[in-house]
């Protein structure tokens, strides 16, 4: 939630920042604004412009108007939580005096207290944020102190963060200080981009990765000086911290379209390739799973007697479909929570409770809220993540990456796929150091696996009829998914991806509760999209959802039925037919899935709508 860029060196901070912006769009869209140092008198020292709306308003009045030069800037991109989405607003926010700048991505608990503290003392704050109060407790730092001392900005910086409560992202200039830009980071992301001559900040890597692939994420509670030739990073006390700096393991082309009409078009296409990068190096020679980067030990895992996954929306759903491969292969009781619900409820949780947290992006704040209650209660923790040394990764016990590369569209898509793939992974592994599956029966689900991503590009080769579909539901009110067993967090996907990118009444179910009360929503026409478990599988599951499809068509429904190559039983049953390649019954939604995401996105573009930047959405929702 919001972007953050900060820039230090030699080009213009201006283009590095708004390039940077760009970049970050994904995180908050709804105003966007930038402070640069420039030493020009008419502006204090500080050229600030900031505008609601997308970033493409606020480039339109830089280019009308361009500031003065400047090597040192900042750049924010917003996710309204505190005031409304105005110019007034939008970050920056500066002190009384206009010499120093703050943005700010996350939210300050006890910015009330502070803000009538400040006014009492004479400050005038003039937006409705929480970050405001910043600028104005670092004005009494740098500006109004007392006792005459010179303060340096870090410094200044680190005492103002010792006040706040919450979390933040805070990243501040100075105009009298200039070639310094300063961050601090709680509960919040924050990378430092590593250059020749020059320094990044950024929310995430993909707003410098054009220049640098060399990072350093910042720890909990630090803060961190960002000069053209040093980068210094201390704890808030001021005491020297651990750093270690890492390579960045993809590029700046992952990170752009590639000729893709929308960023969530070319993640769709990427699935067969994130979903083999996902497995590979995971199995051996002779078809067995190594997961010695999960960092939890055999005798650990053989303690396990209670699984609990924690996520949210998407992820949440890879959770769902993870306690049925999780119980059947493991036969340890597993449980699935919403993460925001999960710490309110008091959960039973020990030692022998291991504890999946998924999150492509490993900053979601509900999610890591919840590994810091599971640690707490002595529970052990396993992140499944897509974002090299976010936090949530870093907070627990034992990670594995998913590979998918970053996904910039706001919907999950590639993310998802590699989410259940890694779920399948650890259910796997503990079937196999459990022995609750035989080595040759842990071969054959993963050579299954295996062959995931050539039926996920067929999937995608036979997307027509989909597109068609879209066409033909543009006007649709409502549309509702069944499915049973894994086909339910399937369906539950599905709704989602319509409710977030096409703006439609959705609602997954399971085909069985339909009779107990959503049956009365059919009425003549409504598309019901029903995907249908494999006939070679458990023939009962097959059997009753072929009955519910009756159902809802003699109801007067428009049948839009997912089914297996061969499966006849559906033919007539089905007003739309869309095909899938055979798959064992546990993997089936790594390619049922898939026409669901394409049929949202279709019919998110049919209707008009912004595909990869939804309304009111932001990609990783870093508050709670
Ligand atoms: O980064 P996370 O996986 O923790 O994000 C969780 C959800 O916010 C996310 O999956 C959200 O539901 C997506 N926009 C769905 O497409």
């Amino acid at each position: 939630m919001c972007g953050i860029v900060g820039y230090v060196g030699d080009r213009q901070a201006l283009d590095v920042v708004l390039e940077g912006l760009a970049r970050l769009e994904y995180r908050g869209y709804d105003s966007a604004g930038i402070a640069l140092v420039t030493g020009d008198p008419r502006a204090t020292g500080l050229t600030t412009e900031k505008r609601a709306g997308k970033l493409a308003v606020l480039a339109g009045v830089l280019a009308e108007q361009a500031p003065p030069p400047s090597t040192t800037g900042i750049g924010h991109t917003r996710w309204a939580t505190h005031g409304a989405p105005n110019d007034r607003n939008a970050h920056p926010h500066l002190d009384c005096t206009g010499r120093i700048a703050v943005i700010h991505n996350g939210i300050i608990e006890n910015f009330s207290g502070l803000r009538a503290e400040l006014q009492e003392r004479g400050h005038v704050l003039v937006s409705e944020t929480d970050t405001e109060v910043v600028a104005h407790l670092l004005e009494e730092v740098l500006v109004a102190d007392g006792t005459g001392t010179w303060v340096d900005l870090a410094e200044s910086v680190r005492r103002v963060a010792r006040r706040l409560k919450g979390a933040f992202t805070l990243v501040v200039v100075d105009a009298d200080q200039p070639d310094v830009v300063v961050g601090a980071r709680r509960s919040s992301p924050l990378v430092v981009g590593r250059g020749d001559g020059e320094n990044f900040l950024a929310s995430d890597v993909t707003a410098f990765i054009a220049h640098t692939r060399r990072a350093i994420e910042l720890g909990q509670d630090q803060v961190v000086e960002l000069r053209r030739d040093r980068v210094q990073i201390t704890s808030f006390d001021g005491s020297a911290a651990v750093v270690t700096e890492y390579e960045v393991d993809w590029d700046v082309a992952a990170a752009e379209k590639a000729g893709y009409e929308h960023f969530m078009l070319k993640e769709i296409a990427e699935q067969p390739r994130a979903v083999a990068d996902t497995l590979i190096g995971r199995i051996d020679a002779r078809g067995g799973l190594v997961l010695d980067e999960m960092r939890l030990s055999d005798a650990d895992l053989r303690e396990v007697d209670k699984i609990l996954i924690v996520a949210c929306g998407t992820a949440y759903h890879a959770g769902l479909i993870a306690k049925y491969a999780i119980e059947h292969w493991t036969r340890i009781p597993c449980e699935v929570e919403i993460a925001s619900e999960f710490r309110y409820r008091d959960p039973i949780l020990d030692r022998q409770t291991l504890v999946i947290a998924i999150s492509q992006s490993g900053e979601t704040m509900d999610t890591l809220m919840a590994v810091r209650h599971a640690r707490e209660q002595h529970a052990q923790v396993l992140a499944i993540c897509n974002t090299n040394g976010s936090t949530i990764p870093r907070e627990s016990d034992a990670v594995l990456y998913t590979h998918a590369g970053p996904e910039i569209g706001v919907a999950a898509t590639k993310t998802f796929l590699t989410q259940v793939v890694a779920v399948y992974l650890v259910a796997l592994y503990l079937a196999q150091v459990r022995g609750t599956k035989y080595a040759d029966e842990v071969r054959e689900v993963i050579a299954e696996l295996a062959v995931l991503p050539e039926k996920v590009e067929k999937v995608l080769e036979t997307m027509e009829p989909v597109r068609e579909l879209a066409r033909s539901l543009v006007d649709a009110r409502t549309v509702l998914f069944l499915g049973r067993h894994v086909g339910y967090p399937v369906a539950l996907e599905g709704a989602l991806k319509l409710k977030e990118l096409a703006y439609m009444h959705a609602e997954g179910f399971p085909a069985g509760e339909l009779k107990h009360g959503p049956i009365a929503l059919i009425e003549e026409g409504m598309p019901v999209v029903v995907t249908v478990p494999s006939p070679r599988g458990r023939g009962v599951l097959h059997d009753k959802m072929i009955s519910n499809i009756a159902e809802v068509r003699a109801r007067g429904a428009r049948t839009i039925v997912l089914a297996e190559e061969g499966d006849e039983s559906v033919v007539d049953l089905a007003d739309v037919l869309v095909r899938v390649p055979p798959t064992p019954t546990l993997l089936a939604p790594v390619v049922t899935t898939v026409p669901l995401q394409v049929l949202a996105y279709e019919l998110a573009v049919a209707r008009g709508f912004d595909v990869d930047q939804p309304r009111n959405l932001a990609k990783s929702v870093t508050v709670e």
